[in-house]
């Protein structure tokens, strides 16, 4: 057994007190679900800003009601630090997963990012310490990689940010290690890579490329692609990231805490790739998709050419062990993307 079944057994079991911020978002409401699952309870934190009630009901209707009534959702905003010190009362881990996502939105709007990313990490870390919680793991980002050339990523090596966005990612790595210096807080920060499954919002101008794409194909509507379609991303499976924020957690390996992490697969995969294991994923149920072909514009500021992770770290020291390759995941995917969308 390896040690990810062997840490759910143990959960089962021994029940741990979890908050979950940004829990109405994609990741959050996946975590969600696997924590409930698992009889844990936890306390969720989100302000909707990007993430949906439709989220919470639909986890709401894949757990049973005895797990349901184990989650304590508060409608609150993590700009507001009286909102975290309440989110925290309790609690034995934080996964701390709210924040304005997306390169682009923060090239527009680099105030707004900003606050929910710096401020609203900054509250949530003074109130998880303040709290006392065993450990506070972070969403961090693979943006921090920035302007640096070499392949594959491996943690202490970064470049330049490229945009807001990664200026906040990295400024939220900085905090996090200063609040282990100077306090003796144990942090953990994830440095996830287009993560990508079920609940993962399609719509609006900041959607990321899977859900998008999806949804276009599957009502028959232009896919764009920015650029040559040669730009390669690392894309990992919302079950791999879960799977990585609950070892986090848990991690007893001496030098475990206090670290950054990649969460990815290892494997690198171009748009152009995408673009086509998605269209055969849905094609067998959508016809229209046999002779669909995508259309190509230019490259979009802020995107770096190529991603690709070293997951060494998380495997030697977290026991991370991916679950699901890009084929895996996107076959789950999009059962899942083609029953809510033909569903609405
Ligand atoms: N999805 C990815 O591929 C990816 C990659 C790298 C990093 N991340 C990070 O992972 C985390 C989760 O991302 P996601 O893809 O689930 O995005 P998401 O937008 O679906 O979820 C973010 C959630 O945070 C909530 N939120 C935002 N501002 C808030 C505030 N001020 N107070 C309370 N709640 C607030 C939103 O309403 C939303 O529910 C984010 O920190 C993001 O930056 C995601």
């Amino acid at each position: 057994m390896n040690q990810y079944a062997q840490l759910r057994l143990h959960l089962s079991a021994n029940p741990k007190t979890w908050l979950i911020t940004g829990v109405a978002g994609f990741i959050g409401c996946n975590l969600l679900e696997i924590l409930l699952k698992l009889d844990q309870p936890v306390v969720g934190l989100d302000n909707f800003a990007t993430g949906h009630r439709q989220n919470l009901e639909q986890i709401q209707q894949a757990v049973t009601p005895a797990q349901w009534a184990r989650f304590n959702f508060i409608e609150g905003d993590i700009r507001q630090p009286d909102a975290c010190r309440a989110a925290c009362v309790g609690v034995d881990y934080v996964l701390h997963q709210a924040a304005l996502g997306s390169v682009p939105r923060s090239l527009e709007d680099p105030i707004a990012t900003n606050a929910a990313n710096i401020d609203g990490f900054l509250n949530m870390l003074v109130a998880a310490r303040d709290a006392q919680v065993l450990r506070f793991v972070y969403a961090a980002s693979s943006s921090t990689y920035g302007d640096h050339p070499g392949l594959p990523k491996v943690e202490d090596v970064i470049g330049k940010p490229l945009s807001p966005y990664a200026v906040t990612k990295l400024v939220n790595e900085q905090y996090a290690e200063v609040f282990a210096r100077a306090y003796g807080f144990k942090t953990i920060g994830l440095r996830y890579f287009n993560i990508f499954g079920a609940h993962q919002d399609p719509n609006g101008a900041y959607a990321a490329v899977v859900p998008k794409w999806a949804a276009a194909m599957i009502a028959n509507e232009p896919v764009w692609i920015n650029g040559d379609g040669e730009t390669s991303r690392d894309f990992c499976y919302i079950a791999n990231a879960v799977q990585a924020n609950l070892l986090a957690a848990t991690a007893e390996h001496p030098d475990a805490a206090n670290q950054v992490y990649n969460v990815a697969v290892g494997e690198r995969t171009s748009l152009n790739e995408l673009f086509e294991s998605i269209r055969a994923t849905l094609a067998p149920r959508f016809p229209h998709l046999q002779d669909f072909a995508p259309s190509y514009r230019d490259f979009r500021a802020g995107d770096v050419r190529h991603s690709l992770a070293d997951i060494s770290k998380a495997r030697n020291l977290l026991g991370y062990a991916p679950s699901h390759r890009i084929q895996d995941g996107l076959a789950e995917a999009m059962d899942w993307y083609v029953s809510d969308l033909t569903m609405r």
